[in-house]
């Protein structure tokens, strides 16, 4: 590589202070100051980092924007540091810098990987232009536990899809052009590895998992974010097995770079690395720094803990210099790639900045992407679309006429003015605004004086209600575990106000996780998913409640029916006693005293405007030969009236393994638009490579036998069929 020689005579030209120097990474302080100055080493301080930076002991700050403050703290590192080594700039940009997109787990709804690349793409062109080089995203932790408040950042609940959601970020974020590219950030796939198994969902939790486990479900989305060319991945804060992932050689390095061949940087969490002590598995800073460093960390995110103690770890030997290059290099060819030994100020013109960020085109994204992320639950009745004209709505609830909850999560650039909130999207859709009420009836969490009483008035003076209800913000997201995944109790005791008064209600969910329904919330007659849509919230909804949209998102995570459920995703083992979920009650088998263990709604589930039918699963044949493939096919028939945006999703089940698998996996799905009357055949392609999974042998196997496939609109229903895997007794294809 072009650079090659630059770098290694820059480390041969650095001091070992230097070095530790490139491998430590700060809290912005000169554009974003959220922490107070740490007194021990004054970091938090414009001045003190002014100094760090000049003596070359910053090699990375984050979570900083803007072009202009950005080129001046460049200046320093390049004009008055001995070696002019260019900082690196990062930030959480989750979804979106300035203009802000449906939160992940919303896009993950749309079951549309096209659109996650846009998004990404779109984040990073506006990042790029602010003087921001990496960004901490994607987060591609499977989600297992909608307890877990953090499932809100990633793909939902399955790992083929978030496999895809994961490259469609990366190659998002980096783009096709090379990192080097002016509209380019570099993704960090985070947190690895096991974050969101939790145990019992309380975030930063101990997790304790299989090997079939942890590499079935939890290693995939960060294999495919390495392959989709993620040049950084962060280490997560738990402890997998005992050993915290932040100090664990195996994940980092063994798995990481020897069996994935992953060649950038592992930046630790925040201070993740000195939380070694806390775990019990570090002794103090010094041997956590060793610790984490040895395991495969190469940068220390805010402890300085690096800084502090490497020098010191390398000169007594603990730590090799060759270790310290090491991970040095990865950083300076990190920045090679980036382009900034040829431009350390790409992203600092302010002319770009203010062109992209918060452009029309990105707007108008983020309001399609919105829509598309909207799942329809239930419609009886028909009573969506709403009418445009002649008809009086009701919109209440918390989040009627609300602007603070329509980023959700992790958002620190978002233009608040442009927020739009319900309110805002109906009266913009509507003919006549003014059959418009709006009642707030309940605060998020607590309930409002009078809020009921008056929202029932309102109800009983419109023809419709639409019930905005369900969580803040700031109910999930980092550290907002939770311990009963309902819609909080001032809400529902307002729901159930507002179904007494025999008004057809439409409930519109807000949320950053699967919920537990229930009472007049379960029961309404129509039911939608609306989670955090980001900034054009209002108007997204609007376009698909008044009908200018149909609903096409289907649920990237599962609706159980009772909290107690959790964890659970949709691919469970059969059991040796498979409960049956039609019967009511049924004794030893494998389910609840109060409910099967199954989902209320789904996953993939997701109605439309029109109605698909399927007809049969069709096969060419009923073997798979081992070295061919097989046509699985169904047609599709839009017996609805309104166009049916179907979701045709393939999931099979392994009847026979040496390792018990789950009742059902998805495998492909594809989307096929409908006109009323419509039929059209779906077809898909099985090959036995998407038939394996890790064996006792911790490698991806392959075995024939029997499988069952179906055909599906979500994963407890559609059309099945069996075939069999015809070939040698058991195959590795050794990955
Ligand atoms: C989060 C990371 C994030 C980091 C930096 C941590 O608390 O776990 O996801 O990237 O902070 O803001």
């Amino acid at each position: 590589m072009r650079h090659r020689e630059r770098i290694e005579a820059l480390i041969a030209a650095m001091t070992i202070e230097e070095k530790a120097g490139q491998l430590n990474l700060l809290a912005d302080p000169f554009r974003w100051l959220p922490m107070a100055v740490n007194p021990l080493d004054g970091t938090g301080d414009p001045a003190r980092v002014t100094t760090l930076i000049r003596e070359g002991k910053v090699g990375s700050l984050f979570n900083g924007i803007g072009a202009k403050a950005g080129r001046e703290i460049q200046r320093v590192a390049v004009e008055e540091s001995r070696l002019k080594i260019p900082l690196l700039f990062a930030a959480d940009v989750v979804h979106g810098l300035s203009t802000i997109f449906p939160v992940p787990l919303a896009e993950a709804a749309a079951f549309d990987v096209e659109l996650a690349y846009r998004t990404a793409r779109a984040a990073a062109v506006e990042t790029a232009a602010s003087a921001v080089h990496q960004t901490y995203a994607p987060m591609v932790d499977v989600a297992r536990d909608q307890r877990w408040g953090r499932n809100v950042e990633g793909g939902g609940e399955d790992v083929l899809l978030n496999n895809l959601l994961a490259t469609a970020r990366v190659r998002g974020f980096q783009g096709d052009k090379g990192l080097d590219d002016r509209d380019a950030v570099l993704a960090t796939a985070k947190h690895m590895a096991g974050y969101s198994a939790a145990i019992g969902g309380v975030d930063y939790n101990t997790t304790d998992m299989s090997e079939q486990t942890l590499r079935g479900v939890f290693l995939p989305p960060f294999k495919a974010s390495v392959d989709a060319g993620s040049l950084s991945i962060m280490s997560a804060f738990n402890d997998v097995n005992g050993i915290p992932a932040s100090g664990n050689r195996r994940l980092l390095t063994d798995i990481l770079r020897g069996e994935w061949g992953f060649e950038g940087f592992v930046v630790s969490d925040y201070t993740s690395e000195q939380e070694l002590i806390a775990h019990g598995f570090a002794e103090d800073g010094r041997d956590a720094a060793r610790l984490a460093f040895q395991a495969g960390v190469d940068v220390s995110m805010v402890s300085g803990l690096y800084m502090e103690h490497l020098p010191g770890l390398v000169q007594s030997g603990e730590v090799s210099m060759a270790r310290l290059d090491e991970a040095v290099r990865r950083v300076l060819t990190v920045k090679a790639a980036l382009g900034l030994f040829d431009d350390p100020y790409r992203g600092t013109d302010e002319r770009r900045e203010k062109a992209v960020v918060g452009s029309r085109e990105h707007i108008a994204l983020s309001r399609e992407a919105g829509r598309k992320s909207i799942v329809l639950l239930k419609n009886d009745g028909d009573l969506l679309p709403l009418k445009k004209s002649g008809q009086r709505i009701a919109l209440i609830g918390p989040f009627a006429d609300d602007v603070d909850n329509v980023w959700g999560p992790w958002t620190i650039w978002g233009a608040p003015e442009r927020r739009v909130s319900l309110e805002t999207g109906f009266r913009a859709a509507m003919a006549d605004p003014a059959l418009l009420t709006i009642a707030r009836g309940s605060d998020v969490e607590t309930p409002l004086a009078g809020g009921i009483e008056a929202a029932v008035a309102a109800a009983q003076g419109a023809d419709i209600v639409v019930l905005a209800i369900g969580e803040s913000a700031r109910m999930s997201g980092e550290a907002q575990s939770r311990t009963e995944i309902v819609v909080p109790a001032p809400q529902q005791a307002l729901a159930e106000a507002i179904a007494a008064t025999g008004k057809p209600v439409v409930v519109l969910l807000r949320n950053g996780r699967a919920l537990a329904l229930s009472g007049a919330v379960r029961n309404a007659p129509a039911l939608v998913v609306s989670w955090f849509l980001g900034e054009q919230m209002g108007h997204a909804v609007a376009d698909v409640l008044f009908g200018d949209h149909g609903p096409t998102g289907r649920l990237p995570v599962s609706f159980p029916h009772r909290s107690g459920q959790q964890p659970y995703s949709y691919d469970r083992k059969t059991t040796g006693r498979p409960a049956d979920p039609a019967l009511e009650t049924q004794e030893y088998v494998s389910r609840y005293r109060e409910t099967p263990n199954t989902a209320l709604y789904a996953f993939g589930y997701g109605l439309t405007y029109g109605q698909a039918t399927y007809g049969e699963v069709e096969m060419a044949s009923a073997e798979l030969p081992w070295a061919g493939h097989l046509e699985v096919a169904i047609t599709v028939t839009n017996t609805g009236a309104r166009t049916a945006e179907e979701l045709v999703q393939l999931y099979i089940h392994d009847r026979v393994a040496s390792l018990t698998q789950p009742g059902r996996l998805l495998k492909d799905f594809k989307r096929v638009s409908l006109r009323p009357g419509e039929s059209k055949r779906v077809a898909f392609t099985l090959h036995p490579s998407q038939l394996g999974f890790i064996g006792a042998d911790e490698r991806y196997r392959v075995e024939p036998g029997l499988f069952d496939v179906w055909l599906a609109p979500h994963a407890q229903g559609g059309s099945t069929a069996t075939f069999r895997l015809v070939g040698p007794p058991s195959v590795s294809d050794g990955r």
